[in-house]
């Protein structure tokens, strides 16, 4: 259902890799509320998935080619982007995630650390990055909304998910003091969402994932929260309802991250005691 919450609104969606990507649905569920979008990803990852699929959906959204860790193919997007609408932005989703660590399977006590530095640079720094070039161009405009994708391993600790736990911390205190800076300058707001765990690309890189979704989906009151829902909530925190929103690292997790242990938890455990 559609309320035209983002009617008027124009925006930039990076990490749109195939149908399973939160950013994939957010891109649907943003033009589904009157927005206009530009998408973009890396190059490689553009020529490997499906976005001018997408791109069709989204009434023909332009798509521009930017590898995040590179501040000119970043201006160029933002040029493009402001030429194509005609003017500045109102929100940008950062939907994009990668641990060298993770993809080969080191484990965290004994990283590389040129690996580290890329997975940081790709996962987190890429949003300072983003959104620098964005205030040097004033490219947002005033009460625009930025929305980054984070996860819980930020705060506490999930052993498998490796140096992207360090990645997630870095995301969210850039989310917090880049969202002071640009709150106060321009009143841009800037946000992570704290996701359930999700079968997409990326999240099933993490070792022993199925697991993780499982044991995620009986800790939560509400179960966890699917890439469709996560698209609504960063719809919501664009739109002008959430005005006054910012610098948060907000859980959509069903409840996972304020519950101490449920009772299907503890049946489990009892079960395999048996
Ligand atoms: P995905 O694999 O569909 O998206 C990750 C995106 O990052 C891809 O589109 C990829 O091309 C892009 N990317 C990687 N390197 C890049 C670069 N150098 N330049 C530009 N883009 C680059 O997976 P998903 O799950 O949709 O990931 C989106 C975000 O959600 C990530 O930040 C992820 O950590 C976060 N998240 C995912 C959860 C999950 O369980 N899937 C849970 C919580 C957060």
């Amino acid at each position: 259902m559609a309320y035209n919450l983002l009617k008027g609104k124009k925006g930039i969606i990076f990490g749109a890799l195939d149908e399973r990507s939160i950013a994939w649905k957010t891109a649907l569920r943003c033009v589904e509320e009157g927005a206009e979008i530009v998408l973009t990803n890396a190059p490689v990852a553009l020529r490997m998935g499906t976005i001018d699929q997408l791109a069709k959906e989204c009434n023909n959204a332009p798509v521009i080619p930017a590898d995040v860790t590179n501040p000119a193919d970043i201006e160029n997007l933002f040029d493009q982007a402001i030429e194509h609408f005609g003017g500045k932005v109102d929100f940008i989703l950062h939907s994009i995630g990668m641990s060298i660590n993770v993809r080969k399977g080191i484990h965290y006590t004994e990283n590389n650390y040129d690996y580290m530095h890329k997975g940081f640079d790709i996962s987190a720094i890429s949003l300072h990055r983003i959104l620098q070039t964005a205030m040097k161009k004033d490219a947002i405009n005033e009460w625009g909304s930025v929305v980054a994708l984070s996860y819980i391993a930020g705060q506490r600790v999930f052993p498998d998910y490796n140096d992207m736990a360090d990645a997630k911390a870095l995301l969210e205190s850039i989310a917090r003091n880049f969202g002071y800076q640009y709150g106060v300058k321009k009143h841009v707001r800037i946000n992570t969402i704290s996701q359930s765990p999700t079968r997409t690309t990326a999240g099933s890189g993490v070792k022993g994932f199925d697991g993780f979704v499982d044991y995620a989906d009986k800790m939560s009151p509400l179960g966890n929260a699917t890439a469709d829902e996560c698209a609504n909530y960063a719809v919501s925190l664009f739109s002008d309802l959430t005005k006054m929103v910012t610098m948060q690292n907000l859980f959509h997790d069903g409840g996972f991250s304020f519950t101490g242990v449920s009772e299907a938890i503890i049946q489990h455990m009892g079960e395999s005691e048996d």
